[in-house]
């Protein structure tokens, strides 16, 4: 069966005002990405991490989907059970827009995480506190959802399972610094780029070189004016005559 696999970065977000972490020398907001997205960050000081979550809860709520965001969702209703859609964000723009299978591989804003069980719950956009009791065991420290560097990431084993059931791999908005996307590519016959930079990443092979040439279709454009140019792939992988 033909299956969609996509995989999602800040630069999914970036057409509706959520800034990407790469393109602005690092600074993820104006911070050090390590000093609020790392072990070390939130153990050398959880407040000055919980103000930074809470400035993004609060700025979320007033976020809108983007065009992209829109197509996407609607290619998981079009195509129910063959997209699998791997995200690297945060946000809920995807389910703004009405998805409803987006798996978060680095967590999610909107949710908190509980220290003792380590279960998540949904908080919503409101600053923490400190005082939130988890619903499921009643403890008191409720941390931010978003997996810091230095900590697992339970979902990646999502990873694997989707490269061996999709046949199309498309890669939106996303560097690769984290998730190396070559190494995915490679595992395809049929992928798509979507990135309005040609790409430099470090690679493990050979860091000067340029990732588009891993893929068999390279749309150097924005997410939000690729959709049209991505989705003529699509159709013609599925088999829908356009
Ligand atoms: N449309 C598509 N791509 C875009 C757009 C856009 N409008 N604007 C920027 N990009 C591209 C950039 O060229 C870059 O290649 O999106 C990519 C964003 O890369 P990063 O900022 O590195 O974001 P991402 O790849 O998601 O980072 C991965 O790193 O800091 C951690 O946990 C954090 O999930 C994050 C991970």
């Amino acid at each position: 069966m033909k299956r969609i696999m996509i995989l999602s970065g800040a630069g999914l977000s970036a057409e509706s005002g959520i800034r990407t972490f790469r393109d602005h020398d690092g600074l993820w907001e104006n911070h050090d990405v390590m000093k609020v997205c790392s072990t070390q960050g939130w153990i050398a000081d959880r407040q000055y991490v919980t103000r930074f979550y809470n400035d993004r809860r609060c700025d979320l709520e007033f976020k809108e989907p983007n065009h992209a965001h829109k197509i996407l969702a609607q290619l998981e209703h079009d195509y129910r059970g063959r997209v699998i859609h791997l995200t690297q964000n945060i946000d809920n723009l995807m389910e703004k827009a009405g998805a409803k299978d987006v798996i978060h591989l680095h967590g999610t804003l909107t949710d908190l995480r509980c220290e003792a069980c380590t279960q998540t719950f949904y908080f919503g956009y409101a600053p923490q506190e400190g005082n939130e009791h988890c619903p499921h065991c009643g403890n008191k420290r409720g941390p931010h959802n978003v997996v810091m560097f230095g900590e697992a990431a339970p979902e990646y084993s999502h990873i694997h399972q989707a490269v061996r059931q999709s046949t199309l791999f498309i890669a939106i908005g996303t560097s690769g610094a984290v998730i190396d996307i070559v190494p995915i590519a490679k595992e395809f016959i049929h992928s798509i780029l979507i990135d309005p930079k040609r790409q430099e990443t470090a690679s493990k092979f050979d860091p000067r070189s340029y990732i588009d040439e891993y893929f068999e279709h390279f749309i150097q454009k924005k997410a939000g004016v690729a959709m049209d140019d991505m989705m003529a792939i699509i159709k013609e992988h599925m088999g829908d005559r356009i």
